[in-house]
């Protein structure tokens, strides 16, 4: 049993202008100790797909079909009210979040509270859900700090004493306080040098091993995704373009979009890389483009991209690829 099964999930914001389109139909499964790397243009709802999993999202997010089963149960539906929106005072949303499902926040690195000290903060969120001492909470800080490789003496400092990187692996001490099964890491890195990415993703990874955790990294980073993700979903404008093996999708992919943002093919042990940018911009969420959302800046698009939605096709090399020609752009030939 896959630990994570995300099913058609589709998640709307309702805003004046009518809705955001935000995420659409979106499938995946994650096993226990498997890291799934989600990527995409910024804006394609990546966040938010997050969010949606860990159940936190805006009081305007309205679920419109979909399920999460997480370890064999549909956890979102008992979560909704009537009109799909969350229900977030339940009691359970609670004990899941933290305990089962954590997140590492975009914008972590300013996510501390200036005016209390870190060890402070880390002890609080221990004590909210478990009923221990104050000096058991503390051992706890202690026991983390040493697996995210903080100096124990720094747990009484505040936050604007910490360094960038030791800001970002607190957040992480923070995010494993309760030992989750799954971590959702939206952009853990993306703010800091190459040579701090790199412990910091070794860290994470060392942690993942040693407790047996899935993790989702969300980045715009090809070489984080190359380097740590067994699977890959790569998004755009709300829909899971491609998803597989990291390997097949990276060696044999089946989209537009995905070649488009890989900018030919990044080494599995290349040097960071950013995404390419693709000519023309991500579309607006509230009035998608027809057809496949990709065809105006699809440079294999054909009149029946404009039209009809294409559908999830399974290739023999294993993928999933949302395109109409997905056999014959994985050919890399003229059509
Ligand atoms: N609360 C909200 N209300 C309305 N629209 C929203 C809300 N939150 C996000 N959106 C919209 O939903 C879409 C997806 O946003 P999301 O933040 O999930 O993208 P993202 O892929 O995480 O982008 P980035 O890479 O920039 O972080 C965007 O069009 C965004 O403007
Ligand atoms: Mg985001």
């Amino acid at each position: 049993m896959a630990l994570l099964e995300v099913k058609n999930l589709t998640l709307h914001f309702k805003v004046s202008e009518g809705w955001v389109y935000a995420v659409e139909d979106v499938n995946f499964t994650l096993d226990s100790g498997e890291t799934l790397g989600l990527v995409g243009e910024s804006g394609c709802g990546k966040t938010t797909l997050g969010y949606g999993i860990s159940q936190l999202l805006p009081d305007n997010a309205h679920v419109k079909g979909g399920k999460v089963i997480f370890k064999g149960k549909d956890i979102l539906t008992p979560s909704l009210k009537k009109n799909g929106t969350l229900n977030g005072y339940l009691p359970a949303i609670r004990e899941l979040r933290w305990k089962e499902i954590s997140m590492i926040f975009q914008g972590a690195m300013n996510a501390f509270n200036p005016v209390q000290k870190v060890g402070e903060q880390i002890i609080e969120a221990i004590r909210v859900h478990d009923k221990v001492t104050r000096q058991e909470a503390e051992d706890r800080v202690i026991e983390l700090y040493k697996l995210v490789g903080i100096p124990e003496d720094r747990i009484d400092n505040y936050p604007h004493e910490y360094s960038g990187g030791m800001r970002q692996r607190a957040m992480i001490a923070m995010a494993l306080v309760h030992n989750p099964s799954l971590i959702i890491a939206d952009e853990p890195t993306t703010a800091l040098d190459v040579i701090m990415q790199r412990r910091i993703l070794a860290e994470i990874e060392k942690i993942q091993k040693k407790f047996n955790m899935a993790m989702i990294i969300i980045t715009h980073d090809v070489s984080v995704v190359a380097n740590v993700a067994d699977k890959i979903c790569v998004m755009y404008a709300g829909r899971i373009m491609e998803y597989g093996n990291i390997k097949d999708v990276f060696k044999h992919s089946a989209n537009p979009y995905t070649k488009a943002l890989f900018g030919g093919f990044p080494n599995l042990k290349g040097e960071r890389k950013r995404l390419a940018s693709i000519p023309g911009n991500p579309p607006s969420l509230v009035e998608p483009p027809s057809g496949c959302r990709f065809h105006p800046r699809c440079k294999y698009a054909k009149e029946i991209c404009k039209k009809e939605k294409p559908k999830m096709v399974t290739l023999p090399s294993g993928q999933q690829s949302l395109c109409h020609f997905a056999k014959e752009v994985q050919g890399g030939g003229e059509f």
